[in-house]
């Protein structure tokens, strides 16, 4: 029997009932198929796709149309998890119609079904305007990759009591701007479960310890394709050399006239 549709009440229900929740990206249509398969709860597509698929150096160049597109990809290949997609840089923060509009694209084009928003109590007025439009937003605080050259790096955030806090304010304001829940990203673990326990919307974490509600992680560190090691993955498989080898082995076939063989081919029509 097909599992029932996740929707984003189920994820605040999860939390509620101490169920951790799990997320993972994909960016097209056969890792999205693949990700909905094994019953993740959240598929995201990340604007990680940038790094990741499109050899970009960060997240910064990767466009809206470029969302829509692997976006409407990934819809494809989901029929349960619910659908979030990441707003990429400066096309939510100009204006709230400016948000609007493209969260519009994003899942009328792209098939979301959330969006998710990097930015703290400073972007609570655009997160509101899109809740009161029918929009779910997904926040996303701690180290914000779309910031990177602000902040100095891919650096663990809240590292004093200070920056604790600023984070748990955060939290609460997109939580009071109706955000259903927020992606907690490189933080200490005590920080992660302070946050946490301060919101009654789910967090999920990446690389912010066991005590976020659910956890996040991208589709190619998991599986161990083309990814640098991080503390905070864990590789569940090593296909980057297994690709290698197969793609080796087949071009040794074709240069060894190994392939294709009969059986690769097609009979001649007898006329
Ligand atoms: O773009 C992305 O993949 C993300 C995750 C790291 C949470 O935002």
């Amino acid at each position: 029997m097909q599992a029932a549709k996740v929707r984003t009440t189920h994820l605040r229900e999860k939390k509620a009932r101490g169920e951790k929740i799990v997320m993972l990206t994909a960016y097209d249509t056969p890792s999205a198929r693949l990700a909905d398969a094994a019953g993740v709860d959240a598929v995201l597509v990340g604007d990680s796709v940038g790094n990741v698929v499109l050899g970009l150096p960060s997240t910064i160049p990767v466009t809206l149309e470029a969302m829509i597109h692997h976006c409407a990809a990934a819809a494809r290949g989901v029929e349960r998890a619910l659908l979030v997609v990441d707003m990429p840089f400066m096309t939510y923060k100009i204006s709230a119609e400016q948000a609007m509009a493209n969260a519009a694209r994003l899942m009328q084009e792209g098939g979301a079904e959330a969006v998710k928003l990097e930015g703290g109590a400073e972007i609570a007025p655009i997160v509101v305007r899109l809740a009161a439009a029918g929009v779910p937003v997904m926040g996303h605080i701690g180290l914000l990759p779309q910031s990177v050259h602000q902040l100095g790096g891919y650096r663990v955030q809240g590292r004093n009591a200070e920056e604790a806090e600023r984070l748990v304010a955060d939290a609460r304001a997109l939580r009071d701007a109706g955000a259903f829940s927020l992606v907690l990203e490189l933080l200490p673990a005590a920080v992660g479960c302070q946050v946490t326990a301060a919101v009654d919307i789910p967090t999920i974490g990446i690389g912010a310890g066991p005590d976020c509600d659910g956890q996040v992680l991208v589709f190619h560190d998991v599986l161990g394709i083309e990814s640098a090691p991080k503390r905070f993955v864990k590789v569940y498989a090593s296909l980057g050399p297994v690709i290698l080898e197969a793609l080796r082995q087949y071009a040794a076939d074709v240069r060894e006239q190994r392939f294709p063989a009969a059986e690769h081919s097609f009979p001649d029509f007898r006329f």
